[in-house]
């Protein structure tokens, strides 16, 4: 308690040249920050009946699934990074797969054109899910509570149902045409012709999915009822997921990207994310600059990030993709000294055009709007940072016959031509080039960050398909450069540059019409964009208190005990 004094006196006064506002939630023990409360109170309360911060994740999980359907689901995929109180960390890649029958060229034409649309609203849309599979494999690696006690309450939430918030009802009213596209979908989400706040939301068939993989674990999923219901729902709708890619769909442990940012050391996602080696490249080149007295969002703050941010886009779109399928120059693109190579022809008066500016040169020896990032942490000092999605909201808006779940449009995350743009913008090569099984290139940068001695103290991740891994570079840099608590640093205006498109993004209304002149003044295009992220984030202070902090921006929950 005295600690928790100790640390709103350092916010009152705070030391930070910036305003302070209080985290969302603030406890000795444990907290989660998840998109939903109903979500983050079962991840609570799992943590306060004994469960570990893993335990409380799948329970979040499987919770976001019933309350959070833009994103939550049982039909899509994710990435979990998980540190354990030793200090370990592990990830877990629960990315989606091409089915085996995708191949390189599915969404062209006979003249090579791009199918407007088919990687994305279509039954084709759809890869293998990894979400079940993920939430098992992380559950038999290092969960303590019983699979059934995990998935109890969120079988109830969509037995009985949950009352529909502003956001909630909103989210449904604005995608009603999408939803009554499919027949399934139009049954479930579109059932009434407009949904109200405190409308009671009921899932039947959810709740019967649930009960069958409470019972019968991941292999009920890909084996069982529930796969006949998936291949049914192919048959029905065209697509081409069959029996033999669920019973082959396998979640990967993985090694973090792991890297130093001035003695901080930040363990992040590998392939199939794009998420750690690029959050690596941005810091590494801003390494190299220092911002002790540089103004907050001022052009000497904005103008080196988005230098760093483009150059690590460019080398995005060039090598990355799933590191079964291609070689990938993971430790030379992490290094500082390729950061420095490749940040040094930053000259803030002269802008290199994107199209002047390709991939970094790499030998290659020695190589062997919707998602949701939710956050836990335990009393043992476990960590988990989890990114969840069906890519688009409520992904390709088909739902499984029978199941009460919506399937992933995530096939658009690959190239599905050279250089064309996904919905995010952002353009790849042959590295993230469609093959069976191979799992599609992302953004998803759930993080944590460890303090210079070696103590748990940041938790960290966010939707917002390419802006993901700027928003988690954004948020590091305010805490760690420019001494912001996770509430402020979560909550300040973001900016965002992806290499192509030219230009730079940023919240509208919320930097100074100065930094913004002398920006376009040196050449950028600039783009305004209503908001950037749901950063739902942790910083775990020096006696060991958790600051939850859920972002302002969507109407998420942060709790603490
Ligand atoms: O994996 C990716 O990078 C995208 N499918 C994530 C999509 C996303 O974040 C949408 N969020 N607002």
């Amino acid at each position: 308690m005295k600690s928790i004094l100790k640390y709103l006196l350092f916010v009152v006064f705070n030391i930070s040249p910036l305003v302070a506002v209080f985290p969302d939630a603030i406890g000795e023990n444990g907290a989660v920050t998840s998109s939903s409360k109903h979500a983050s109170q079962i991840g609570i309360d799992v943590l306060k009946n004994g469960g570990n911060a893993i335990d409380a994740a799948i329970a979040v999980g499987f919770a976001l699934s019933v309350t959070f359907p833009n994103a939550g689901n049982l039909g899509g995929g994710g990435f979990m990074v998980i540190r354990t109180s030793s200090g370990e960390v592990r990830t877990i890649d629960f990315r989606e797969v091409a089915p085996e029958n995708a191949f390189r060229d599915m969404y062209l034409d006979e003249n090579g054109d791009v199918i407007s649309g088919m990687s994305l609203y279509t039954a084709h849309a759809s890869g293998v899910p990894g979400t079940v599979a993920g939430f098992e494999y992380a559950h038999e690696r290092f969960g303590t509570k019983s699979w059934n006690y995990l998935l109890r309450p969120s079988i109830q939430l969509a037995t009985n149902g949950f009352e529909l918030s502003f956001r909630d009802a909103m989210y449904l009213n604005a995608s009603r045409s999408f939803f009554l596209r499919d027949k399934e979908s139009a049954k479930i989400f579109a059932a009434q012709d407009n949904y109200s706040v405190g409308d009671l939301f009921i899932q039947k068939d959810l709740a019967k999915t649930l009960r069958r993989i409470s019972i019968g674990g991941a292999d009920e999923f890909y084996k069982g009822v529930t796969s006949d219901m998936i291949v049914q729902c192919m048959k029905r709708t065209g697509g081409i997921i069959t029996k033999s890619d669920l019973a082959n769909y396998r979640p990967i442990e993985r090694d973090p990207i792991t890297f130093k940012y001035r003695d901080y050391t930040f363990y992040s996602m590998p392939p199939a994310s794009s998420g750690g080696i690029c959050l690596a490249e941005i810091l590494n080149q801003l390494e190299t600059i220092s911002f002790d007295s540089v103004g907050f969002h001022s052009t000497n703050h904005i103008q080196p990030f988005v230098e760093s941010e483009r150059r690590a886009y460019a080398d995005r779109a060039e090598f990355l993709g799933d590191t079964d399928f291609t070689d990938v120059p993971i430790s030379t693109l992490i290094s500082k000294s390729y950061a420095e190579i490749r940040f040094s022809d930053y000259d803030q008066y002269k802008i290199i055009p994107s199209s002047d500016m390709g991939p970094g040169e790499i030998e290659r020896y020695d190589e062997s709007d919707e998602t949701t990032h939710y956050s836990v942490v335990d009393k043992w000092g476990n960590a988990v940072s989890v990114t969840i999605t069906l890519n688009g909201k409520y992904g390709n808006g088909i739902v499984v016959d029978g199941a009460g779940f919506l399937l992933n449009n995530e096939m658009d995350d690959f190239s599905i031509k050279p250089g064309h743009p996904n919905m995010y913008g952002l353009v790849g090569k042959e590295a993230n080039a469609i093959a069976p099984y191979k799992r599609m290139l992302s953004s998803m940068t759930p993080t944590i960050v460890d303090d210079p001695e070696d103590n748990l103290f940041l938790v960290l991740g966010s939707p917002g398909g390419s802006t993901i891994i700027t928003t988690v570079a954004q948020i590091a840099v305010n805490v760690i450069d420019f001494g912001m608590n996770i509430q402020d640093a979560v909550n300040a205006p973001r900016f965002h540059h992806q290499w192509l498109p030219d230009l730079i993004f940023f919240e509208s209304d919320r930097f100074s019409s100065e930094t913004l002149s002398n920006l376009s003044s040196k050449g950028y295009e600039l783009s305004e964009r209503k908001s950037i992220g749901e950063a739902n984030c942790i910083q775990i202070g020096s006696s060991g208190i958790k600051f939850s902090a859920a972002d302002s921006r969507r109407a998420a929950c942060a709790l603490a005990y």
